[in-house]
């Protein structure tokens, strides 16, 4: 294709004909036009990010955002889809020179139909993943995607992201818990694929082209999710361990040790304990071990513990006996109860807060196998210091997907302007080193604008030639998330 038909990003504004026409479709209630009040919608969650939108438009149903699409469409004004608005890349923020929309799903939120026999739920796009969660629950059923934004991120944002969390090493990411989609194409047909299906062998998988598309080929308004067995027997450990060799080998053995039972398992360091400690309230060290890694692992089964059985804290207590005589833990707490657990969680939970309290800093998600994750601490960490020696490395995540967020703060004292004179070099030193352990630049949180340019670096030209093709072919007027995930 010659580069005079490579479409540039739309920047039609949104005329008082277009403005009266959505009014039309989404009334007053689902219109914001005070600067104050779309504030929020502008807003990237980190606060680093600040963009602009002519209007942020507020659908209540599928039909709606099939009109708004279609009169936007029509204009060639762009639309910059939202759920939670935690995304962590910049997708669902829109540029500053953004002259279009903002369309929130956040009304839409019901919980259409739950199955708790054939073991699926029907869900509008806004539904909250804890609401999620708990709908789950109280059909005796399991939701098991979990992150720490869980209280405000929306279904729709975790499909578009394909979202990974907590639980991905045994349940796979977002888009492995997903019978059916239902979207709003860019030109505002409605793609209905609302099927409770697991297998379906019918030409292309669609849903799956959306799920990870962080809003750039349509806006999914509803989903089919799959469910599990609610977890009964639940053991929660906080293990201070030899170091990053000892955490991969503890969890390959945990495997076997648990009867396939592992749910979680999460590196954590000294100093992002301690990062917590210091910037969230009410949390509480698990154990106060002057070691530099730690791991969080959590055992889950569906069987409730029968009395005298043996049941998952039992096997724990053995495993983790057994792991000390082999050097591999050096101490162990497990929880004793509710408040115990969640004090863990919490604290895994709130390394993203807290890392925003502490000050500026620089994160990478990557991924690598996981096998390699030692190999790439100690070579990343290396990297990173040659550039800057008094960096401070925050390395955590989940090690069972071969996923770390290779976190670092600034030096103490230095401020965010300087930090960004190094983060070029060492963006690339770190980038070029997954690309030789054959890793992933982004494993869960996406490209958004963040990494546009990164993914042009990494991708082959076959890879980014293909995903142009397909942008091209469902958006050819550019309108829907432009400039996110690629160039067109
Ligand atoms: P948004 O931020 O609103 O949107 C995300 C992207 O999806 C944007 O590109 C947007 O345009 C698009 N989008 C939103 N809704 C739709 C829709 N209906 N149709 C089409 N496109 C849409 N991520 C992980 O993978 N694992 C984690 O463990 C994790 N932990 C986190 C912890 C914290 C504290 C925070 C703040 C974020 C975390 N994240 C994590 C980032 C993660 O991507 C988001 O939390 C979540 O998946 C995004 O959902 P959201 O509803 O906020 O989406
Ligand atoms: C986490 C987010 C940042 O795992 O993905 O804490
Ligand atoms: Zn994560």
């Amino acid at each position: 294709m010659p580069d005079t038909a490579i479409p540039t990003i739309p920047t039609e504004p949104v005329t008082p004909a277009l403005l009266a026409k959505l009014r039309e479709v989404v009334g007053d209630k689902g219109l914001i036009l005070d600067d104050a009040a779309k504030d929020p919608f502008v807003t990237d969650w980190r606060g680093s990010l600040k963009g602009h939108a002519a209007v942020v438009v507020r659908p209540g149903t599928t039909e709606e955002v099939a009109a708004v699409v279609r009169l936007c469409h029509e204009a060639g004004v762009a639309i910059v889809p939202q759920a939670g608005n935690t995304g962590l890349m910049g997708g669902a923020t829109p540029y500053a020179t953004h002259t279009g929309i903002v369309l929130s799903v956040q009304r839409m939120n019901r919980v259409l139909a739950v199955d708790p026999v054939g073991y699926s739920m029907t869900v509008e796009a806004g539904c909250v993943l804890q609401t999620l969660q708990e709908t789950a629950a109280a059909h005796d059923r399991f939701f098991p995607l979990s992150l720490g934004a869980q209280g405000s991120c929306m279904i729709g944002g975790n499909l578009s992201t394909n979202a990974g969390g907590v639980q991905v090493l045994r349940y796979g990411n977002a888009r492995n818990l997903v019978m059916g989609l239902e979207v709003v194409l860019p030109n505002g047909e409605i793609w209905n694929g609302l099927r409770a299906l697991k297998k379906d062998n019918t030409g292309y998988d669609l849903k799956h082209l959306f799920m990870g598309a962080e809003g750039t080929l349509g806006i999914i308004t509803k989903a089919v999710l799959k469910l599990w067995p609610a977890p009964k027997d639940v053991c929660t450990a906080w293990l201070a361990v030899r170091d990053p060799q000892a955490a991969v080998e503890i969890l390959s053995e945990a495997h076997a040790a648990s009867e396939d039972n592992v749910g979680s398992c999460e590196l954590m360091s000294r100093a992002g304990t301690d990062m917590v400690l210091r910037h969230i309230p009410g949390t509480q060290d698990p154990l106060k071990a002057e070691t530099d890694w730690f791991l969080l692992l959590e055992w889950s089964s569906s069987r409730p513990r029968a009395d005298g059985a043996e049941g998952m804290s039992e096997k724990m207590e053995q495993f983790l006996a057994d792991q000390m005589e082999a050097g591999r833990v050096l101490d162990a707490t497990i929880a004793q109860n509710a408040a115990q657990a969640r004090n863990m969680w919490t604290i895994r939970e709130s390394v993203a807060p807290a890392s925003r309290a502490e000050g500026p800093g620089l994160s990478y998600d990557m991924s690598v196998a996981t096998s390699r994750i030692p190999e790439f601490v100690t070579k990343g960490i290396a990297a990173a210091k040659e550039i800057l020696p008094s960096i401070r490395p925050y390395p955590l995540g989940h090690i069972g997907d071969g996923n770390l967020h290779f976190s670092f703060m600034a030096p103490v004292g230095m401020d965010r302007q300087t930090l960004h004179q190094y983060s070029p070099a060492i963006t690339r030193a770190i980038n070029d080193l997954i690309r030789d352990f054959s890793g992933s630049i982004s494993a869960e949180h996406g490209i958004g604008s963040d990494k546009v340019g990164e993914l042009e670096h990494y991708r082959s030209r076959i890879e980014l030639d293909t995903m142009r093709s397909i942008k091209r072919a469902l958006d050819p007027r550019n309108i829907m998330n432009p400039g996110k995930v690629l160039r067109v």
